[in-house]
């Protein structure tokens, strides 16, 4: 008997990212944060999911990453396990996961895997990074790093600005991603930086580079799910495109609904359940009466 090829593609794994730098194929990632998105992500294609700390904005309404705890990332790790099957799971570690010591950040790091069903972290930082890379991958944690703007260090940054922007900072930056990737990261999110930079960042290094507000020549491209489909609040970074409007539409599900309630019409009879037909309704109301 022959047997059916399913129609769902491979699950995505680590070295397929490389495979795809090396053939030029562009991969695409998002964040997700909860089992149905999860779910709609991943059945879309998507090839990466990021649980990214960027929760913190987008679910929790903290203003930035920074509160974003480990619970909250392995909660929230542990949903998007159960509501995925085929892209690679990478977990963000939280500010104050890594910061530390390297043991506790290999013990954080390990407990996203172990217990989120992680497939890889994610963390922020340049040449400061370097050692907790190599320590993180050579306990068998596959890493992506992240450079450029990173949200974590906003106070320190003063501010969410495009990074990178002067030749001695631009330096800085591709050395640093060339050291990341030498500590053995398997890629880097490149987050707002100039796009003549990503793409010397993406044509030196062998790892792909994964860009956010980066331009086009990253070989993999990442957005929040939350900006892709309109449902945040306030003014949207210049890269962001926005592709359906979910706020509008669960706003007017929610005012159909509340003026149907407040008129009578729902729910209506095909919406609730009848007693059986061998209930007396007759005898119910004598004996509540009696
Ligand atoms: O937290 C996040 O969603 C991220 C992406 C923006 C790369 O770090």
């Amino acid at each position: 008997m022959a047997y059916l090829k399913p129609d769902k593609p491979e699950k995505v794994y680590v070295p397929a990212l490389q495979a795809a730098k090396e053939k030029g194929e562009k991969l695409a990632c998002l964040t997700a944060y909860d089992y149905p998105t999860a779910r709609i992500v991943d059945e879309a294609g998507v090839d990466i999911i990021l649980v990214g700390d960027s929760m913190g904005n987008v679910i929790h309404g903290y203003g930035n990453t920074i509160p974003v705890s480990m619970d909250e990332i392995l909660s929230a790790t542990k949903a998007v396990k159960r509501g995925s099957s085929r892209a690679l799971l990478v977990a963000d570690m939280p500010y104050g996961s890594y910061h530390t010591g390297d043991n506790e950040a290999v013990r954080n790091a390990l407990t996203l895997m172990k217990y989120g069903g992680a497939e890889a972290v994610k963390l922020e930082g340049g040449r400061n990074r370097v050692d907790l890379v190599k320590r993180l991958v050579d306990e068998e944690i596959p890493v992506v790093a992240h450079v450029g703007l990173t949200p974590q260090s906003v106070h320190k940054l003063g501010g969410y600005r495009v990074q990178a922007k002067t030749a001695e900072t631009a330096q800085t930056l591709i050395e640093d991603a060339k050291l990341l990737e030498d500590a053995g990261a398997f890629a880097i999110v490149l987050e707002l930086v100039p796009r003549e930079i990503a793409a010397i960042v993406t044509k030196e290094l062998m790892i792909p580079t994964i860009g956010i507000g980066a331009g086009r020549e990253c070989d993999i491209q990442v957005l929040v799910l939350h900006d892709l489909i309109g449902f945040t609040f306030g003014r949207q970074p210049r890269f962001v495109r926005q592709y359906a409007n979910v706020s509008e539409v669960i706003t007017k599900a929610i005012t159909e609904w509340m003026s149907d309630v407040r008129n009578g019409n729902y729910p209506g009879e095909g919406e609730s359940y009848a007693l059986p037909d061998d209930v007396q309704l007759g005898e119910i109301k004598a004996a509540t009466q009696s």
